[in-house]
């Protein structure tokens, strides 16, 4: 009885795997991209965020996070592929990153 537990519950895993949608998939990459996700400095549809205001030589200043939700596939893959300052360094592939693009400009278009 074990053993076919054993055997039963692997396959069970790859296949639950197969019934999470792209849009399900997509949502998870945005919040956990083996790294900090995206939401903390970005928003939760890519709208932008202000992370943190401070005061540099007497002067107020703010830390945002742009909006990323209205660029071009070229722009938001580029800034992925190349050290930005102020936001860490991702080692994503090129089906993460379409998968982020999708899922901010879908979220965008989201009237809910
Ligand atoms: C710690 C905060 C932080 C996190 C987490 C973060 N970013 Fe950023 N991101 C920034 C900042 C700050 C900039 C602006 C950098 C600059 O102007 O050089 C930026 C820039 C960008 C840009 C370029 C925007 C433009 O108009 O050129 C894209 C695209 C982007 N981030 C996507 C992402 C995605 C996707 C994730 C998750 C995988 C992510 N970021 C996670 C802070 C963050």
């Amino acid at each position: 009885m074990k053993i076919l537990l054993l055997l039963i519950l692997p396959l069970y895993l790859i296949s639950d795997t197969s019934f999470i949608s792209k849009k399900e998939y997509a949502s998870q990459l945005y919040k956990n991209p083996r790294g900090i996700g995206c939401y903390h400095c970005h928003g939760k549809k890519g709208e932008g965020k202000l992370i943190a205001k401070y005061t540099h030589k007497g002067k107020k200043k703010e830390f945002r996070g742009p909006t990323i939700n209205n660029i071009t596939y070229y722009k938001f893959h580029k800034a992925l592929d190349e050290r930005k300052s102020g936001m860490p360094r991702y080692f994503l592939t090129n089906k993460e990153i379409e998968t982020l693009y999708f899922y901010v400009t879908q979220k965008k278009s989201d009237k809910l």
